[in-house]
């Protein structure tokens, strides 16, 4: 059979999880998603009235199918954890079983066990403030749902990932070098992520010969990336300086996340992959 994959933070068709999922569809995986809960309604009317059928295009002329949307918040481990104000609004209560654990589960009741994991989500809630004034608040929430989110997605699925399977997370060099803009702790969180895949590379290789990567990607014009405020001018600036002077295409950042999960990558574990036309290895922008 294909390979099963399961990927954290898809809720729309413009962003890096929705190309990642397309380049798993292209190669023979079956595509489960979790998509964040206050986004659910939209994303799967969406998808329903086919909105999305001309991006869900591969190759070879089929129709990427998703095989089931789970709501899912990944800064919430158990029922447990949810604050009643949350429970108790409008976009949260119409579902239901979107806490990581109850996802992981009801993946494992529908599924069995999955091959490849994704996580392609962050939020920072104060993402345009620089580091300097940003609130103890704001930057924990940025860990919670950047960083620790990872955590806690290979913690609650590693029961039911397939030994010899695989993880990719997305990160920005904002984590080792300075980018001014990206605030509110973010690049503190990017940070936490790439030295979280090397340890966690070693611990569930250990136990279960998983294997655990993260891309470091170049800038996209995302949902997401439009809210930090300057991507168009990150995307300019990347064009200009970089040895590739090319666009980034969302694409581009599928296929190598398809290959780190495939078998042609079984010896990579605990790598930052860069998929930024090699802005990274600028030392002088040019
Ligand atoms: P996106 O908007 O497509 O993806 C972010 C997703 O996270 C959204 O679907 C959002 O609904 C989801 N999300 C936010 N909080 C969540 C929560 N608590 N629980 C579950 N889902 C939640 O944007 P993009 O840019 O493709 O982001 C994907 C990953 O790529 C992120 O980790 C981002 O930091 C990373 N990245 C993006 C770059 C860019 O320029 N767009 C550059 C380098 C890395």
């Amino acid at each position: 059979r294909g390979k099963r994959a399961f990927i954290a933070g898809v809720a729309d068709d413009n962003g890096y999880g929705w190309a990642i999922a397309k380049a798993l569809a292209a190669a023979g995986a079956q595509i489960l998603v979790g998509t964040w809960v206050p986004a659910l309604n939209i994303f799967e009317t969406s998808l329903k009235r086919g909105k999305f059928d001309e991006s869900r295009r591969l190759p070879d002329g089929s129709l990427m199918e998703i095989v089931k949307v789970y709501p899912l918040d990944a800064v919430y481990d158990s029922i447990e954890d949810v604050p009643e104000d949350v429970k108790a609004n409008k976009r949260y209560s119409g579902s239901s079983n979107w806490t990581v654990q109850e996802v992981a589960e009801s993946v494992k009741n529908d599924f069995g066990s999955i091959d490849i994991l994704v996580h392609s989500l962050a939020n920072g809630p104060e993402v345009t403030k620089p580091l300097l004034e940003t609130s103890r608040k704001g930057y924990l929430a940025a860990l919670s749902a950047s960083s620790y989110s990872f955590i806690s997605l290979l913690k609650h699925f590693l029961p039911i990932i397939n030994s010899g399977g695989a993880t990719i997370s997305l990160t920005y060099i904002a984590s080792e070098r300075i980018i001014p803009g990206y605030g509110g702790g973010m690049s503190s969180a990017k940070a936490a992520l790439e030295s979280d895949t090397r340890v966690l590379a070693f611990e569930v290789g250990r136990k279960k010969q998983v294997r655990v990567n993260a891309i470091s990607a170049g800038p996209l014009g995302s949902r997401a990336a439009k809210a930090i405020g300057f991507i168009e001018k990150m995307i300019e600036y990347s064009y200009a300086n970089a040895p590739l002077q090319k666009e980034l295409l969302a694409e581009e950042v599928g296929n190598t996340a398809a290959f780190l999960v495939s078998p042609l990558a079984s010896a990579v574990t605990g790598s930052v992959v860069y998929v930024d036309n090699g802005l990274n290895a600028m030392g002088l922008a040019m």
